[in-house]
């Protein structure tokens, strides 16, 4: 990892197209030789926000930076918030972990070694989070690959009909966990618009994703499983094998990720913090 600053100090004689790299697939961009461990100028934190809205996932590769470091980061961003489930002994409250690793007997962290299939996340709130950051400090040999879809491209490919269809529509997410979710039920446009670029994006997820709102129940899983197969087709996936250092930062709103199981003798650690903001989605 360079600890020097690079290219990014300057944005004014360095365009975005120096150190934004597109990673060439259906979403993403790697941004290089910027170093997290270090503040950022206005002009920077500008780039990347310009960047994010372009590219909704960006991995910042080849990082060491400390809990503090993380939320300062994050804070560029948005008000990094303590994560709405409790997890015990966290130093750094904003920062929630995500592993397999047992500690005396417990978990350490949320989500084990198992597949985590597509979602966006805290959908089952009313206000979800908007933006998501997470930083590989221990990874697996084998699996544990995180996959984003690109959900407004998803939206723009549908036809004029499937369009039509959808318009109107909410669906009812829930989390698995009964004590995590709000006393009233939660829903959601099954399309919604970014609030800053206006894309529309399809917002279902088999995850967190119940129903669709007034549906009989075959016609709700015969739609969501129809958006579902059309989401997961290999053109509107990124995949990411991580590395050590890794951070990726992305927008819940046009995207859904999931995650891949890996081999529960092996361990992986990831440290993750949250953007909120008061925004409600709309259609
Ligand atoms: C998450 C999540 C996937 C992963 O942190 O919200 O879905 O790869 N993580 O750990
Ligand atoms: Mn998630």
């Amino acid at each position: 990892m360079t600890r020097a600053r690079s290219s990014m100090t300057s944005p004014s004689s360095t365009p975005e197209e120096d150190f934004i790299f597109p990673t060439g697939g259906a979403l993403g961009a790697e941004v290089r030789g910027v170093d997290l461990s270090l503040p950022l100028s206005e002009s920077e934190v500008a780039t990347i926000r310009r960047a994010l809205l372009d590219h909704f996932v960006l991995l910042f590769p080849g990082q060491r930076i400390t809990d503090e470091e993380l939320v300062r980061f994050t804070s560029y961003f948005g008000r990094p918030v303590e994560h709405v489930r409790q997890q015990r002994d966290r130093p750094v409250k904003e920062i929630f972990f995500i592993s397999n690793v047992r500690e005396n007997g417990e978990l350490i962290g949320a989500l084990g070694n198992e597949e985590v299939s597509f979602h966006s996340d805290l959908s089952y709130l009313p206000r979800p989070g908007t933006l998501s950051l997470l930083y590989a400090v221990e990874v697996p040999s084998s699996g544990g690959d995180t996959h984003w879809c690109n959900c407004s491209a998803a939206y723009e490919a549908l036809g004029a009909a499937a369009k039509d269809e959808l318009k109107g529509l909410r669906a009812l997410h829930r989390h698995y966990v009964d004590s995590q979710n709000p006393l009233e039920p939660v829903t959601h446009p099954v399309v919604c618009t970014h609030p800053d670029s206006g894309r529309r994006a399809l917002y279902v997820g088999p995850h967190l994703t119940k129903s669709i709102v007034g549906m009989p129940s075959t016609d709700s899983d015969a739609l969501l499983q129809r958006l579902y197969d059309h989401l997961s087709q290999p053109r509107f996936i990124w995949t990411h094998s991580w590395c050590l250092g890794d951070l990726i930062m992305w927008d819940n709103r046009p995207t859904m990720h999931r995650r891949d199981a890996f081999p529960d003798t092996e361990r992986r650690v990831m440290k993750r913090t949250q953007v909120f903001n008061d925004e409600v989605p709309f259609e």
